[in-house]
């Protein structure tokens, strides 16, 4: 099953109305994104806890690494340049973190609250080769952007 990514806005739209918890938004959107689409192995959240400091949040899959630096991985890459990160072959990304010896691919998503914040990122794992596309980050991007409108870290 492939995700139909205006379907899934519209719903993922409807079930985060008016919410302002961060963490009630994540847990959501990381249960409807990851059964959306078979493509993704892990889909989960890295919230920035301290200046340059990630840490995991929710997420559907295997374990996830608890924390990572803006240094390390391609989360912290994300984080670090403030862009999707689209990588089609972990093994060819420097200091890619392996949370799961299957991954072969990845999309890291920078998310931001109302006022900008940079808040953390979304991350997905694929067990196929170059799994995402620049659909894919556009479409993200714009649920992600939608979603935390309302959170505020004031
Ligand atoms: N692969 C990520 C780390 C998170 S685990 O994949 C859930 C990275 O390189 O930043």
């Amino acid at each position: 099953m492939r995700v139909d990514w205006a379907d899934l806005a519209r719903r993922l739209a409807a079930l985060c109305d008016g919410e302002d918890d961060a963490i009630a938004l994540m847990a959501t959107l990381a249960c409807e994104i990851h059964h959306a689409d078979e493509r993704f192995d892990w889909t989960g959240f890295y919230r920035v806890v301290a200046p340059e400091l990630l840490k995991i949040g929710p997420y559907q899959g295997g374990h996830g690494c608890l924390t990572i630096p803006f240094e390390r991985g391609v989360c912290g890459k994300a984080a670090r340049e403030g862009r999707t990160v689209i990588v089609d072959d972990v093994a060819a990304f420097p200091g890619h973190i392996a949370c799961a010896a299957s991954t072969r691919s990845e999309i890291v998503v920078p998310f931001r609250a109302g006022d900008g914040t940079l808040l953390g990122v979304l991350d997905i794992d694929s067990d196929r080769p170059a799994a995402f596309t620049r659909e894919d980050a556009v479409a993200l991007e714009k649920i992600l952007e939608e979603a935390f409108a309302n959170v505020s870290m004031t």
